[in-house]
């Protein structure tokens, strides 16, 4: 496929028809995924490929106080889990949440699942000092999780990633024998979508890129 046409249209896909990902898919997906950057061209990701079935209901229930948690801030309208502005919803408002969210129920189902890790010794956080949630870390391991789901575009599937686990991250690094240094980047679900989105939702740039200064104006080509 055409480069741009696959940065366009790699839609959050949740929905899979019961199309079979074989394993030399899957391989060849990671084959290309692999070249993704990382600081230092350390490489720290590690991926679990998630064929027990049972393992992966483990992994959802795991996810569910947390899907519960999200979706009573979201119904307050907050940034769920913010780590700029404080939580106001209650604990009864977070009880009364059913733990099912778009693709958690569907993970257990999904052709393929896979389960990203990142070794924090090979991880570069320039920002680890600053009086505020470290974002630098990331950049080295989700553009080999964004490349996993580009991979899977061009191979005619899709997929969607989350980031739900990382919040019980100590019991699914129990679960599944992950070592000391690793955190849990994301879940990906992979397979063929049951339809194929073309027109993504996305900010025109003049609306995110100015020229020179952050309130500079708009940045139109
Ligand atoms: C960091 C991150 C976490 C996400 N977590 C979830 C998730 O838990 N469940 C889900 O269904 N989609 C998840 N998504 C997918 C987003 O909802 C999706 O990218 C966004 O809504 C745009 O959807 P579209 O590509 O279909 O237009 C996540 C995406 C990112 C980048």
């Amino acid at each position: 496929m055409d480069t741009f046409e696959v940065m366009r249209t790699a839609f959050a896909a949740r929905d899979y028809t019961p199309r079979e990902l074989d394993d030399a898919t899957l391989y060849r997906i990671l084959e290309h995924a692999r070249f993704a950057p990382s600081g230092g061209n350390r490489q720290g990701w590690h991926v679990i490929v998630l064929k027990d079935r049972h393992l992966r209901h483990q992994l959802a229930d795991l996810m569910a106080p947390t899907i519960k948690q999200y979706k009573a801030q979201a119904m307050k309208g907050e940034t769920p889990f913010s780590s700029v502005h404080a939580t106001h919803v209650t604990q009864e408002e977070i009880d009364a949440m059913s733990p099912e969210m778009p693709f958690s129920s569907q993970l257990a189902d999904a052709p393929a699942a896979l389960l990203v890790t990142v070794d924090l010794a090979k991880v570069t956080a320039f920002d680890q000092s600053l009086d505020r949630v470290a974002v630098v870390p990331g950049a080295s391991i989700y553009p080999f999780a964004w490349n996993i789901i580009l991979a899977a575009r061009n191979e005619g599937f899709g997929g969607v990633l989350t980031t739900f686990l990382a919040n019980h991250e100590p019991e699914a690094k129990a679960l599944l024998g992950i070592p000391e240094t690793h955190a849990i980047a994301c879940l990906i679900g992979l397979g063929e979508p049951v339809k194929q989105l073309t027109k993504l939702k996305r900010r025109p740039v003049d609306e995110f890129a100015t020229v020179d200064h952050w309130q500079g104006h708009p940045f139109n080509g």
